[in-house]
């Protein structure tokens, strides 16, 4: 789809520099709120777009900063509050008057509430929390097991690097393939069975958004524990405490790091 954004950020600037050079200044500031806003969003073009509430926050600065510079000379102030008096008051405006204040703003209000509460004829998504809150602390086969920053003895271990990832891959291959796929992207031959699927773990959505802790618990515990609040849950997540060790869990976690490439948030 086309982005207007630079457009938008592009029509401003030049409103701004006409007039600028007409001394209009009520034209030059909103040609300049408009260049902003453009260029706020336009940012998404060279980092993680921003969110909407930050852009809020950015222009409703613009919006005083750029007032207070207009309003700072009394002649400037008046040339700029010249466009608004001649619109609310003049007597050879009034057609111009009806057409902006009692039929443009209006229609352009209601066309803005309109595009909010038109009916949705699309189905209601069931919104389900993916990462739930973890517990603090878990017990496993009567251990208790901290959650909160835990660190993975596995990973810590890099002199025996390749025993626990050779480990990890044999209990990946004995437990996990034929849901999460054989090449762990989430695909395996009896995934299409469930719903919710099995997660992949390749790209950068599922465990490179996690902490290590957190996926060791998920493996730990499966659906078990997932709190009520997260509904629908209705996972085919086994709990796998009750047959693997907290090592061999540990080795797999760190498996599916170092196979897809990802590291632990
Ligand atoms: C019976 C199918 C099945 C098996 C077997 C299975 N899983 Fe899962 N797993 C799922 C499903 C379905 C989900 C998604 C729903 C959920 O998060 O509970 C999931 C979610 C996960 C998550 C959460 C990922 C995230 O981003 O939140 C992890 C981690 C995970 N599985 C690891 C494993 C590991 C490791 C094994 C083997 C030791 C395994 N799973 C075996 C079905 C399975």
């Amino acid at each position: 789809m086309l982005n207007i954004y630079p457009i938008i950020a592009g029509v401003g600037i030049v409103i701004s520099i006409i007039s600028a050079m007409k001394k209009a200044p009520f034209f030059n500031y909103l040609g300049i709120l408009m260049a902003m806003y453009g260029l706020l969003k336009c940012v998404e073009f060279v980092a993680p777009p921003l969110p909407g509430q930050v852009i809020l926050m950015y222009m409703a600065m613009f919006v005083f900063t750029f007032l207070i510079y207009f309003s700072i000379k009394e002649d400037q102030f008046q040339a700029f509050l010249r466009p608004m008096k001649t619109v609310l008051a003049d007597d050879d405006k009034k057609i111009l008057r009806v057409l902006i204040v009692y039929i443009m703003i209006p229609v352009l209000a209601g066309y803005i509430t309109y595009g909010k509460v038109k009916p949705q004829l699309a189905p209601p998504t069931s919104a389900r929390i993916v990462h739930p809150e973890p517990p603090a602390s878990i017990t496993f086969r009567g251990e208790k097991i901290s959650l909160l920053g835990a660190e993975s003895p596995v990973r810590n271990d890099t002199a025996n690097r390749d025993k626990h990832f050779e480990a990890g891959k044999r209990i990946y291959y004995q437990n996990c393939f034929y849901c999460h796929g054989d090449d762990l992207a989430g695909n395996g031959y009896i995934a299409d069975a469930f719903n919710p699927r099995p997660l992949p773990f390749r790209g950068t959505d599922t465990i490179a958004q996690l902490p290590e802790g957190f996926v060791f618990y998920r493996i730990a515990k499966g659906w078990t524990t997932l709190p009520a609040g997260s509904t629908p849950w209705d996972s085919s997540m086994p709990a796998f405490d009750t047959f693997l060790t907290v090592e061999e869990v540990w080795q797999v976690t760190f498996f599916i790091y170092e196979a897809t490439g990802n590291k632990p948030r």
